[in-house]
Formats: C-alpha cells, structure tokens, sequence
C-alpha cells in the first residue's frame, strides 16, 4: 500500500519578520470554524481522487500553525482517520513559535493528536532575536522548548545562522549551547536574503551592515557540519541534522519523490492518480482560498508531469539528501539525464560521490548544489 503525507497550510502570524517570505499574513479576524470547514471540504475532495494510499505523515506548516485552535487541529485529523487512516508509525508534525502564549496550548496540542513540534527559536541571542524582529527572547524560547520537550516525545528546532555581525566564534558558542539541549533533530538554516521581504529591501538599499561574506558563510557551513557530526546529529539533508531514528518522514518524503497532499493557500502537492504524476498549485491569498476551497476546490493549477520532469524534481530534491539518489530508480525514469563525463570529474574532485546503486553529494557538494546540477543534468 503507498504512503501519503499531506502538508496543510495555516497562513497567519502575530507579526511578519522581515525576513521571511514564506506566506504569511497578520490579521486579525481569522474565523476558525470557517477554516476548519475550508480543510475538510479539501481533504474529502482529495480522498475522492485517491483513497487508497495509508497516510504516513501530517505536517502543518506555515505561517504559525501554533496560532490555530487546537480544536481545528484536532477536526483536521479526525477527518484524515476517518477518510484514510494513519499508518502505524505515523509522524504528525506542527511548527511553533516559541512565546509562552502558544506554549500554553502545546498540551492541548498534543491531545489533538499532534506527536512532534518544530519550534522556531532561530538563535539565543537576544539582541539577534531583535534584529530578526521576532516576538520572544531567547528565554522565553528555551521554556518553551522546556515545555515541547516535556509534552511531546519528538521536538525539533529552528535555528538561522550567518546573520548579521555574527562572527564565527559566536555561532561556535551558541550552537555548541544548543546541541547541548538535548534535541534529536535541528534544521539549521543559512539566513537568505529575499526579494520582497524588508531584509530585501533594506539590502538593495546597503542599509544592512554586517552580513558574512561567501568565505565566512561556507566557514560556519563546515563548523556545523563539524559539531553536529560530533554530537551525533548528522546531517541528514542540506540544513537538516538529527539521529537517525529522529529524521522526519514528512520532509524526506518530499526529498525521496513520495506523494503529498498540499492543501492550504499556496501550498504544493505532488500526486498520483491513475498512473500519472501530477503537481498542484494552490491559490495563494488566504481569503480567496478560503472561498475557493469552501465552493469546490482551492486548486489553480494541476499540471501533469512527464517522465523528464520527474526525474530532473527527483534528481533536486534527492541530492539534498545525505544518503543521495538510487540510480536505478533514476534511469528507469530517464536513461539520458545524467552527464557521466560531468559526474566522473565531480567525483574525482570530491563534491560527489557513486556506487553501482547511488549517487549523492558530499558535504562539499551539497553546499554548491545547484551549480552540480546545472554541471550533470543533459538539459
Ligand atoms: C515557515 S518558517 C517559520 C515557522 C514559524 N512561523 C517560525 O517563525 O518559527 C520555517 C523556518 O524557515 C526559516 N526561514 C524562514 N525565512 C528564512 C530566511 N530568509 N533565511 C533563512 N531561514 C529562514 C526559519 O528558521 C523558520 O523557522
Ligand atoms: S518566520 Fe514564521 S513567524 Fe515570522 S513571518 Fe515567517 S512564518 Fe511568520
């Protein structure tokens, strides 16, 4: 029987940080119920396509999905065992900011049905945490890692790194702190800036002093790489490290080309429906899907992928990954993809690496990963 994971959007914040471009609003008249109606009315239409598969993960992302009623959790998820089914195993994920108003609700959380917590703490430093324009101190987000760790078995953080006037010395320090905080799984982001956020603004503008060079960026790159190995939390995907009991099925099966439901303003599926391979396309304003999804279906576009497309989105997301990409799988997509004159030398320089079964980037490689994959792809 296949797998399914299904990501569901919540688009709402308390406030928008100026660096962030994923989509997220701040508003204040959020009528859950009328939400909750938008979720099921789109999980019914998707079970409709496709009832088969077992759902192996649920992962709600955002925005901040720790802003939702807990009880418009708990629907969704009722409504997801009651047209699916979960997998035995199966990982239910909710990303969190760390203010003590949303660690109150992590308890009811957990009721809900929710059994891991991505929290967003992005650093310890609280001036840091200023700059980043986010709502807690780096003390409020160690209690309320505190409390996700008392409440959930499986709790994952957020940290950003290479930010401004950050030496390396600094990030030595306080990601030695945090791997000394008991987690099992990290993602640990580079800070990008992004056209259309403040931070974009502000550096077209030169009005944003003390960002790390190249040289120093892939230097803290190497470090973290460096520390977490040695703590045991390895890194699993270009900016995910954890045990390997403590990798995220929901994420790897995106990065291993599985099936996901994406449901939610702006939210991205990949489907299989009688044989084909589909990609979805949400609307992306939260009111005019939240219309959409309440008279039919929130979906503008689903697009079907030929073999070429799918093997090239495999090949991308595959390589992020530590462990890479099976080979045969690969070719029975697509025998004339892959350049081997190109990957011969990439292997000798040491940024890939081959056996008879895969093919993968090392740690070199995964931090110029788009440039290999320009360099090996027949395109
Ligand atoms: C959907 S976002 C945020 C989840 C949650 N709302 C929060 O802010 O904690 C997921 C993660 O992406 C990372 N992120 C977002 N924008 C980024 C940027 N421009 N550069 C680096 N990391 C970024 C942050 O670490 C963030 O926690
Ligand atoms: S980083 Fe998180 S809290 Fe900040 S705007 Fe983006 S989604 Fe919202």
């Amino acid at each position: 029987m296949n797998n399914l994971g299904i990501y569901l959007h919540w688009p709402f914040c308390q406030s928008k940080c100026p660096y962030c471009d994923f989509n997220s609003h701040v508003s204040d008249s959020v009528n859950q119920r009328t939400w909750a109606k938008a979720f099921v009315s789109e999980l019914a239409r998707y079970h409709n396509e496709c009832p088969e598969p077992v759902v192996s993960s649920v992962f709600f992302g955002g925005g901040t999905p720790s802003l939702m009623a807990p009880e418009l959790v708990e629907t969704i998820l009722t409504c997801i065992a009651e047209l699916w089914g979960y997998s035995r195993d199966v990982e239910i994920t909710l990303e969190a900011n760390p203010t003590s108003v949303e660690a109150r609700r992590f308890q009811d959380f957990r009721s809900a049905g929710v059994n891991r917590l991505s929290l967003g703490i992005q650093s310890l430093n609280d001036d840091d945490l200023k700059r980043l324009g986010r709502l807690h101190s780096a003390s409020e987000a160690l209690l309320a890692l505190e409390i996700a760790q008392d409440t959930f078995l499986r709790v994952s953080f957020d940290l950003i790194y290479a930010r401004q006037k950050q030496t390396l010395e600094d990030w030595h320090s306080e990601l030695t702190r945090v791997l000394s905080l008991g987690t099992d799984h990290l993602s640990l982001y580079q800070l990008t800036i992004e056209d259309g956020t403040a931070f974009g603004r502000l550096h077209a503008a030169n009005k944003l002093p003390g960002l790390p060079t190249g040289d120093l960026s892939a230097d803290m790159y190497t470090l973290t790489q460096e520390l977490c190995d040695a703590a045991g939390l390895p890194a699993y995907e270009v900016s995910n490290h954890a045990r390997p009991w403590a990798q995220s099925s929901h994420n790897l099966t995106y990065w291993r080309g599985g099936d996901f439901l994406g449901i939610g303003p702006g939210a991205h599926g990949r489907l299989g429906v009688a044989g084909s391979r589909f990609a979805t396309e949400t609307e992306l304003s939260p009111s005019l899907w939240l219309k959409a999804a309440l008279s039919g279906s929130g979906e503008v576009l689903r697009n079907r992928l030929d073999r070429r497309d799918i093997a090239l989105e495999y090949l991308m997301m595959s390589l992020r990954l530590s462990e890479g990409l099976d080979l045969f799988r690969l070719h029975s997509l697509d025998r004339s993809l892959l350049n081997n004159e190109k990957i011969v030398s990439l292997v000798d320089s040491g940024h890939l690496f081959r056996t008879n079964e895969r093919l993968g980037a090392t740690p070199s490689g995964r931090m110029v990963l788009n440039s290999i994959i320009r360099e090996i792809t027949n395109d």
